[in-house]
């Protein structure tokens, strides 16, 4: 057993906690980690490990000899710094890709069934309000669940003297008379870019509206989030789609909203969410919304409307083929919504919608069988995909 710390503090806020992590595992950030790319090799190519080797593709095995998992993070509007959450994201090994109901929830199967490992959350930076901690108390419980860890604690930490760049704080916008605001942006989050699911959303979303957007691919601009920000500040309003990643924003995405923080003074804009999951209850995207409208907050943006879609992937393959009362009625019928929305400049209610007509049982069966084709595909037998790691 190795208890493991993730943190994301510079040499010099290292130094002064590290005597308390004597003989643990560190993760911290050399400024080499890459996003995970939603391939699922994790799973399915080299069960338990990932395939991106830059040195923390070992994330799921570390997890596992941990009895206890330390995080220091940043605040960054509700969640975790895009370090921390990146090494959230890539852990996902840890489990395997079968689910289970656990407390009427759809969850992972543990790959390592004995585990017991307590998490603790230490935030620090920003002291968010009451309002906010909560969102981030709700998040952090999520991911507990997901990960199948024990939450012990979720603080926010003074002992950590936060620099300039480690504040958030709500923007005062009234009263800015910044150039009128024109046009939509769509942005495709996915690091899955054009065979993901959230590019055929928006695809669906444009044809709705009866427009071919461009639609911009967040990979596209992983080495220059500058002229994305850039591309993205003189628009009334921003539709972006991406998956949900261990109960909240990806990795990836993070650091655009950072950016858009540091360089919008305007705020006013409209901002759109649509997310797309691997479990069935579209009611398991509402704290990455949550998150979204806190950032929202801060940057006196204005949140329009989200859409959660449960099983994103499996309803896009059927968004076309299975006609009106077919298991994406919900997710047709939500994208309409939200393109009246859009359209008009509107706010309304999130929306979450599940498969229509596929029960929870059948959606299981499907993508089980799945699971044991696509090993079956890459060389893996059945058992392959239960391997553990030493
Ligand atoms: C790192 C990672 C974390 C994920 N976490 C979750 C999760 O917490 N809940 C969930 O339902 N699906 C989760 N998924 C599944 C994705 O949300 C799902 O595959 C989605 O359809 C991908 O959409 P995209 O093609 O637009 O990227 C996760 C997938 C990855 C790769």
């Amino acid at each position: 057993m190795k208890n493991l710390v993730i943190h994301d503090l510079d040499g010099q806020g290292w130094e002064k906690i590290k005597a308390d992590y004597e003989g643990w595992n560190v993760f911290a950030d050399n400024g080499g980690i890459r996003p995970c790319m939603g391939c699922f090799g994790c799973w399915a190519k080299t069960p338990g490990e990932c395939v991106i080797k830059d040195g923390y593709d070992r994330v799921g095995q570390i997890f596992k000899d941990a009895e206890e998992i330390v995080v220091i993070s940043r605040w960054t509007f509700g969640g975790f710094s895009p370090f921390v959450k990146n090494i959230f994201d890539r852990s996902i090994g840890h489990a395997l890709p079968f689910f289970q109901m656990i407390d009427g929830e759809m969850h992972h199967v543990p790959r390592y069934e004995d585990e017991k490992i307590d998490l603790y959350i230490r935030f620090y930076g920003e002291e968010p309000s009451e309002e906010e901690k909560e969102v981030s108390r709700e998040y952090v419980r999520a991911v507990c669940r997901n990960t199948l860890m024990t939450l012990k604690e979720v603080s926010w930490n003074k002992t950590v003297q936060p620099s300039e760049g480690d504040l958030f704080p709500a923007k005062d916008i009234s009263g800015l008379k910044e150039k009128p605001l024109s046009g939509t942006v769509f942005l495709n989050a996915s690091t899955r870019g054009n065979a993901s699911n959230s590019k055929a959303y928006l695809e669906k979303l444009g044809e709705i509206m009866g427009v071919s957007p461009e639609i911009l691919n967040i990979n596209d601009y992983r080495n220059s989030i500058d002229t994305l920000a850039d591309l993205i500040l003189p628009a009334e309003k921003l539709v972006i789609a991406m998956p949900l990643y261990l109960d909240g924003i990806p990795a990836q995405v993070i650091p655009l909203l950072e950016k858009l923080y540091e360089k919008d003074a305007a705020g006013g804009k409209k901002v759109y969410v649509i997310a797309n999951m691997g479990f069935y209850e579209s009611i398991q995207i509402r704290n990455m919304l949550a998150l979204m409208k806190v950032w929202c907050r801060h940057l006196g943006y204005v949140f329009g409307g989200g859409l959660a879609v449960g099983a994103g992937g499996t309803l896009k393959k059927m968004m076309e083929a299975s006609g009106a009362e077919g298991p994406a009625k919900k997710a047709v019928e939500g994208l309409e919504k939200l393109a009246e929305a859009v359209k008009e400049g509107g706010i309304i209610p999130d929306i979450y919608a599940d498969p229509y007509n596929l029960s929870i049982e059948e959606y299981t069966e499907i993508c089980h069988s799945a699971w044991y084709k696509w090993a079956e595909a890459t060389g893996l037998s059945k058992e392959d995909l239960f391997r553990k790691m030493p």
